[in-house]
């Protein structure tokens, strides 16, 4: 008898096709988080679970479990699993690194250009009628923004995908400042990146992009003090986790000009509304989006099948986190 997968979300069809090879899979096709108590009815008879960043995988998920042996997250970050549970069981967890590095990285440039160039004001502008209404085809200081050639990008966390925003801000001829837990020599080395204490970082940076996960550590890491360091030229960019940044200290931030804007792809609850910072115009926003490519979210899918497929064969799953 093939053991039993349950996926909570419909994943691209490679994954699922893999894992028909050598479990009974079942999916939760509803557009909408699969609601709790189903999921913990579901993980009762699974032996393997997938999951998204939007499931809480706790001590109830696994005490309701009994022959779960493995979790497949179906993301790099795994802030919503309970690694510590998951260790004491001796369940193990796995992510999906690598596979999306690359999109997310470009997800982080697409939001510090759309930024720093007010694209989706212009737009806006452009779309609603409003150029035409004004009657002023061109103007010299029509829509001014902040320069990104030349200028000081400082990442926060400077792990695979911050390491991928840095090859990127080369390209625009940036100086590099990072913060991270350790130094990274090599990568200093090959970039000409340059570390920074975080205070330091904010108060170089002409954009301050966090690519740091979610810890104790990392929690409401930007807050009032941080963000009064920044110039008031400075443009942030979080495509981390929202909560990483203390959300009512930057709606203040960007309404009374301590910073100029933000681009941000996450958080502090998702699905969000903040209705103070969804009108403020210096912000553009996306829905959690920054691995939303094809390629990424086939290769999420490919590996959280071959990292079941290689613990069903008893070998150690290629990207295990709780080794
Ligand atoms: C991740 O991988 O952690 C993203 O936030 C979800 O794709």
């Amino acid at each position: 008898m093939k053991p039993k997968v349950f996926i909570t979300r419909n994943i691209p069809e490679n994954g699922i096709k893999l894992l028909r090879e050598h479990f009974e899979v079942e999916v939760w096709e509803g557009e909408h988080e699969i609601p709790r108590e189903l999921f913990l009815e579901k993980a009762r008879d699974a032996d393997a679970l997938v999951t998204m960043v939007s499931e809480r995988v706790d001590k109830e998920v696994f005490e309701n479990a009994p022959r779960l042996r493995i979790v497949a997250n179906y993301a790099v970050g795994y802030d919503n699993i309970d690694i510590g549970e998951a260790t004491k069981r001796g369940i193990y967890v796995t992510n999906t690194p690598d596979v999306l590095t690359n999109a997310t990285a470009d997800f982080a440039w697409t939001l510090l250009l759309a930024t720093a160039r007010r694209l989706v004001e212009a737009d806006n502008f452009v779309r609603s009628g409003e150029w035409k209404r004004r009657g002023v085809a061109w103007h010299p200081l029509m829509f001014l923004g902040y320069d990104v050639y030349g200028k000081t990008i400082g990442i926060v966390g400077f792990g695979r995908i911050g390491q991928a925003i840095a090859r990127r801000a080369k390209g625009f001829g940036m100086r590099i400042l990072y913060n991270s837990r350790t130094r990274k020599p090599e990568v200093e080395k090959e970039l000409g990146a340059e570390f920074r204490p975080l205070e330091e970082l904010l108060r170089e940076s002409d954009f301050v992009v966090l690519a740091v996960p979610l810890t104790k550590e990392t929690y409401h890491m930007i807050n009032e003090e941080r963000l009064r360091l920044m110039k008031p030229t400075a443009i942030l960019v979080n495509i981390a986790r929202g909560k990483v940044v203390d959300t009512e200290a930057l709606v203040k931030a960007l309404k009374e000009g301590w910073i100029a804007g933000a681009g941000l792809d996450v958080f502090e609850e998702e699905p969000y509304y903040h209705e103070e910072l969804f009108k403020l115009k210096n912000v553009v926003l996306a829905p959690h989006i920054g691995s939303a490519t094809h390629g990424a979210r086939e290769g999420m899918a490919e590996l959280v099948a071959r990292n079941l497929i290689a613990f069903k064969n008893g070998e150690v799953p290629p990207t295990l986190v709780n080794r």
